[in-house]
């Protein structure tokens, strides 16, 4: 039979040490068999070499033959530099959903496990859009901006994804966590588009929550939720404070889920206060392989390692970083072994059915032969009914309304609000509303011009007209879409 490829980055600090440790796991439990590991450059050394993408041509294409990476943590440039690799890996290869599982552990001592509160939740975090997309400008002299990017397809995709989850796992209500209730537009999207998804699955509940009652209700109440599905930032700040209530990081696996590429990964850092002295806790990192394996088919070689991981953690045995302080901890390597010599034991709590035979095994998708354009709609009739300009002005809100009266006067548009930081400001505001050197003056058709009749072509001339005399640090069209206002109000107006 012939064996699936993996690419492998064993990682910076701690990765090295919990990717072999992991390995020989794997290799004692019969997964060798099935699996070749082909290592590639990524990481640390790599931004070093001033590969600014923290990884080689050689690694992309390996990631690409194989279709699956498995990874340990990477260092990540902080501030300027490079960016991180984690994200560059995820939005290059549209791994567009991430999968963590967080599950009360044997051995692993919280406040809830503590109060018997058992917590089995799952969280599909949307990977690749947001404000990840780190599309970023300073705009002024104190004004920088970063783009919260939301389509709808990049919605559809991962609430697809979550709901296939769902389904596969017998999980019985999905919640989708926003922010709908404030940015009205694109967490109103990912919502709408949750509900419309939520149609295909009809045997699933579903419900809604806002995200900081959200994280509210997961300290009170985690029990309540079986799977969240949530926007790239807020999931990632939700996924981490469920990774809290299982005891920390290190104890919660994540897969990263493309249709073509995708990439497994402990959810914590390099550790560099522990790197390099063999002490490090696997867990996280085994339990993302887990998720590999299940991924792969080799359901049967994943329960059997689960198993005895579980029954490693029920009988005490611990690294450093958790478990009861009074008895000795191990290193990596004991962690390891003990695991090892229980492969075939069963734990008293929480074991997995280790099925009789293999479900079906791997099929990976033909690769891409171009750059696909992916799209909801067919024909939609848009019009421009004005457009938002942006100055960088120190000027006060009534002087800029004065000068952008002129500058529209003879043209189709009308002065219609001024805003500073998403507060009107102008025809009214109030004394007590602080400006900053950035404002955004929106133009809308005057009432005699009829929808339709003016194209772009007069809202960029106005822009140019406006830029004569103020510096335009952006620009932004006004239309509707199918008759529907497709940009938002400020605040006040
Ligand atoms: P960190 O997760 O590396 O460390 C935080 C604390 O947890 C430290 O005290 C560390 O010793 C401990 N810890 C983490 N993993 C452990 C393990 N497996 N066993 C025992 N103790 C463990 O977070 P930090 O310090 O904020 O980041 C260090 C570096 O890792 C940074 O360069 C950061 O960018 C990178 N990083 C990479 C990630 C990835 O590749 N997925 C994720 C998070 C951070």
């Amino acid at each position: 039979m012939s064996k699936t490829m993996i690419a492998l980055a064993p990682g910076d600090g701690i990765g090295p040490e919990i990717m072999q440790a992991t390995l020989e796991l794997f290799k004692a439990a019969g997964v060798m068999q099935h699996l070749d590991f082909a290592p590639i450059e990524m990481g640390k050394a790599c931004f070093d070499k001033g590969e600014t993408r923290g990884m080689t041509d050689a690694a992309v294409r390996v990631v690409e033959d194989c279709g699956i990476l498995f990874k340990g943590p990477m260092e990540t440039p902080k501030g300027g530099g490079g960016k991180s690799i984690n994200v560059t890996a995820r939005k290059l290869w549209n791994a567009y959903a991430n999968l963590r599982v967080f599950k009360t552990l044997p051995g692993v001592e919280t406040v809830y496990s503590k109060a018997g509160v058992p917590i089995n939740l799952v969280i599909v975090r949307e990977n690749i859009e947001d404000t990840y997309g780190g599309v970023e400008h300073r705009l002024s002299n104190d004004m920088i901006q970063c783009k919260r990017l939301i389509s709808a397809p990049g919605c559809d995709e991962v609430h697809r994804f979550a709901f296939r989850t769902a389904r596969a796992l017998g999980i019985s209500k999905v919640h989708c966590g926003h922010k709908a209730n404030i940015m009205k537009m694109t967490d109103g999207l990912f919502l709408e588009r949750f509900k419309q998804t939520a149609k295909d699955f009809p045997e699933i509940e579903t419900g809604d929550v806002i995200v900081d009652a959200l994280c509210m209700n997961l300290v009170v109440k985690p029990q309540q939720y079986q799977m969240i599905v949530l926007p790239n930032l807020q999931g990632d700040i939700v996924s981490d404070l469920a990774a809290g209530l299982v005891g920390g990081l290190g104890f919660a696996p994540s897969a990263n889920i493309g249709n073509h590429i995708s990439i497994f990964e402990a959810v914590h850092g390099t550790a560099p206060d522990i790197a390099g002295r063999g002490i490090a806790n696997p867990t996280s990192l085994i339990l993302s392989g887990l998720m590999m394996l299940r991924h792969l088919g080799l359901v049967r070689e994943a329960a059997t390692i689960e198993n005895a991981l579980v029954a490693t953690l029920e009988s005490g045995t611990h690294t450093g970083d958790f478990g009861d302080k009074s008895k000795p901890s191990v290193n990596t390597q004991t962690f390891v072994q003990a695991i090892v010599d229980r492969l075939g034991q069963k734990p008293k709590i929480g074991s997995v059915d280790v099925p009789a035979t293999e479900a079906q095994p791997f099929q990976r998708p033909p690769r891409p032969t171009q750059m696909q354009v992916i799209r909801t709609y067919t024909n939609v009739v848009s019009h421009v009914c004005g457009c938002d300009i942006y100055l960088d002005t120190p000027l006060s809100p009534v002087a800029v309304a004065d000068e952008m009266a002129r500058a529209c006067k003879d043209t189709p548009f009308e002065l219609k609000l001024i805003s500073n930081r998403g507060t009107q400001v102008w025809p009214t505001g109030s004394v007590y509303t602080e400006c900053v050197d950035y404002y955004r003056v929106r133009f809308e058709l005057k009432k005699e011009q009829p929808l339709g009749t003016i194209g772009q072509a007069r809202a960029v001339a106005l822009m140019d007209k406006v830029a004569e005399k103020f510096t335009v640090c952006s620009f932004e069209l006004l239309r509707q879409f199918d008759g529907v206002r497709g940009y938002s109000m400020a605040q006040g107006q």
